[in-house]
């Protein structure tokens, strides 16, 4: 059996100058198919109220959502580092219920490593996940869960107080003992400063071509929703528009008798033996 990445490989991936690629999932058959094209990391985000789940942020995410997604994509992925993201209010109270929550993510849930939203005030918090043997992947930028007090899905660091304001949170997630860090919707050169500062990797969406790696949501890579294009991704194939046409036409061969035909029953010889 292949052996899983671990969250070493990854470190050396940054020190070797290797692309990491990482992708959300958030169910079996998709985690398996991204696993079989060798994409190294997955990522069960809290991007699954939107994903999957129709919500319009990821505030109402819980972790029994992350856990029951993270089991399915588990399953699915034999070789690729499984992250599982920490919803909303359930590591920003106290240390002790963050550890007690991504406990849950490790054990239940099968991850590798848990991700967390925010900079240096959860310092002291990735350093006790870390102390117990919890790897931690950092997020700055855009933050979703605080898109209220952020005043929406914005650009962030764009001022020079608030770029120094992130380099220094990513020293200090770096110092504390986070393994990786997701830089998200950060201008380029912002992105470039904090990967060249920091021997951890960074992991842009929306941040430029100088991170040490990349993570795209799912959904954005193939398209699913096809009535709304995000501006930092790239359709590489149009899934979403090729279901919709799957179901017209199926839809179509149902209504008009089309299907099934002698090929999809079982012992049919012929549609005229069929008493309709
Ligand atoms: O929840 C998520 O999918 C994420 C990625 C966009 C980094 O946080």
């Amino acid at each position: 059996m292949a052996q899983r990445l671990s969250i070493h490989e990854f470190r050396a991936m940054k020190a070797r100058r290797e692309p990491i690629a990482m992708l959300t999932a958030y169910d079996y058959p998709t985690a398996k198919l991204l696993d079989e094209a060798g994409v190294p990391a997955l990522l069960v985000g809290d991007s699954l109220g939107m994903a999957v789940l129709g919500y319009d942020s990821t505030l109402p995410v819980t972790l029994d959502d992350v856990i029951y997604h993270l089991r399915a994509v588990v399953r699915g992925a034999k070789r690729a580092l499984v992250v599982g993201d920490m919803p909303f209010m359930t590591y920003q109270a106290d240390p002790a219920e963050a550890m007690r929550n991504a406990g849950r993510l490790l054990s239940e849930g099968g991850a590798g490593a848990v991700k967390i939203e925010g900079g240096r005030w959860l310092a002291p918090t990735v350093a006790r996940l870390v102390q117990a043997g919890i790897p931690v992947m950092g997020h700055l930028g855009l933050t979703p869960q605080s898109v209220h007090q952020l005043g929406g899905y914005k650009v962030q660091g764009k001022s020079h107080e608030d770029a120094e304001r992130m380099i220094a949170d990513a020293r200090s997630l770096e110092e504390a003992g986070a393994f990786a860090l997701v830089l998200e919707y950060v201008p380029a050169e912002l992105a470039r400063q904090i990967t060249s500062a920091l021997s951890i990797p960074t992991i842009g969406i929306g941040a430029g071509p100088f991170c040490d790696g990349q993570v795209q949501v799912i959904n954005d890579l193939i398209g699913l929703e096809p009535d709304q294009p995000r501006r930092h991704a790239k359709v590489y194939a149009p899934v979403g528009e090729m279901i919709r046409d799957a179901a017209r036409r199926y839809l179509r061969e149902v209504q008009q008798g089309h299907f099934p035909t002698e090929r999809e029953s079982f012992g049919l010889a012929s549609r005229e033996a069929v008493a309709r």
